[in-house]
């Protein structure tokens, strides 16, 4: 991306491919990163995630509606989804007929904006809070849960684990809690299947449930490749993420048109030297040795290959 100003020095580069690791937005200070992700798909930088679905988890109840449809064609039984409300402003939310219920204010993460609501004074109280923050909400039922679920897929390989309170917090996210690998079951594949097609596709994402009291799971969140790797397997997945980008970045290649033999990426460091053609004055001008491609992987969830981000402020 080529950015120019005169107020303040912004470094320019151009990348071949992105990985992104973080939220693209979130409604907390310091999280919109759209007009990157705008710049990029301008750009026609491919990326992994795709940036036009990384676009589309932008709004949490946009990404739900996806799961709602996949709600109506597997059926409650094969996709266990929470029953979840819907609210464009605080003016809609009126009474709701059970509780407790658990308020979910506008698009944000790490269990931000997550209100736990017992009866309908507090849910007058939450709406009037909802009026200041001029963003919608949604409202499901809170579930006395045993544990959270997670599935994961990251390319072909799937992973599933439970996550149990330890400190008391209902958000199991908030406070300490214990994480266990569990087995990986065709229920979970195919929750986690099916969640992977949406928006043309997501090469890493993960489906979250809460498996309630009552025996019954209910998913709740579908979350993409900003996903944060968890448990004692987080160096082999890593290291699939990377096996990703290279068979993407490999693909990209095969696909596009070229003069010479091109040898496929590997993650070794270029070779010295490999630029240098001695017949390159009788030969058409070639692209660069495909190794030239993996300057920029951006991992801004851990650690940044290449150049440091610098944002505007
Ligand atoms: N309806 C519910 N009933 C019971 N517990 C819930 C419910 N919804 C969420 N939780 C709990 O609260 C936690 C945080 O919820 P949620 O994932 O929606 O928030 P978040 O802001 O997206 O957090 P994160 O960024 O960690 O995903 C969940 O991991 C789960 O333990
Ligand atoms: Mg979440």
């Amino acid at each position: 991306m080529k950015t120019s100003s005169s107020t303040f020095h912004f470094m320019s580069f151009r990348p071949d491919f992105v990985l992104i690791r973080q939220h693209a937005f979130g409604m907390a200070e310091n999280e919109d990163f759209r007009h990157l992700i705008i710049g990029m798909q301008y750009a026609g930088l491919p990326s992994i995630n795709s940036l036009e679905s990384i676009y589309n988890f932008c709004d949490k109840p946009w990404v739900f509606a996806q799961m709602v449809a996949i709600y109506k064609t597997l059926g409650g039984d094969k996709f266990p989804l929470i029953e979840q409300t819907y609210y464009p402003n605080h003016k809609e939310m009126l009474t709701l007929p059970t509780f407790p219920v658990v308020v979910k204010i506008g698009h944000a993460h790490s269990g931000m904006g997550k209100v736990k609501v017992e009866n309908h004074y507090d849910f007058q109280d939450i709406a009037s809070v909802v009026a200041l923050t001029q963003t919608y909400a949604t409202a499901e039922p809170f579930i006395d849960a045993k544990y959270d679920i997670r599935v994961q897929k990251i390319g072909g390989n799937y992973k599933a684990y439970m996550r149990t309170s330890i400190s008391g917090n209902w958000k199991t996210n908030t406070g300490s809690a214990m994480l266990e690998q569990i087995a990986m079951s065709d229920r979970y594949k195919l929750w986690v299947d099916t969640c992977s097609e949406m928006f043309g596709g997501l090469d890493i994402c993960a489906v979250k449930a809460v498996h309630g009291k009552d025996g019954k799971d209910y998913i709740f969140e579908v979350m993409d490749c900003s996903m944060p790797l968890i448990g004692e397997h987080q160096v082999e997945d890593r290291q699939l993420i990377t096996e990703l980008v290279i068979s993407k970045m490999n693909q990209l290649l095969s696909r596009t048109p070229v003069l010479s033999p091109q040898r496929p990426l590997t993650t070794q460091q270029p070779q010295s030297g490999t630029l240098k053609d001695p017949d390159s004055s009788k030969t058409p001008p070639q692209r660069p040795p495909p190794q030239g491609c993996l300057q920029y992987i951006l991992d801004c969830n851990g650690i940044a290959v290449g150049p440091k981000q610098v944002q505007a402020s």
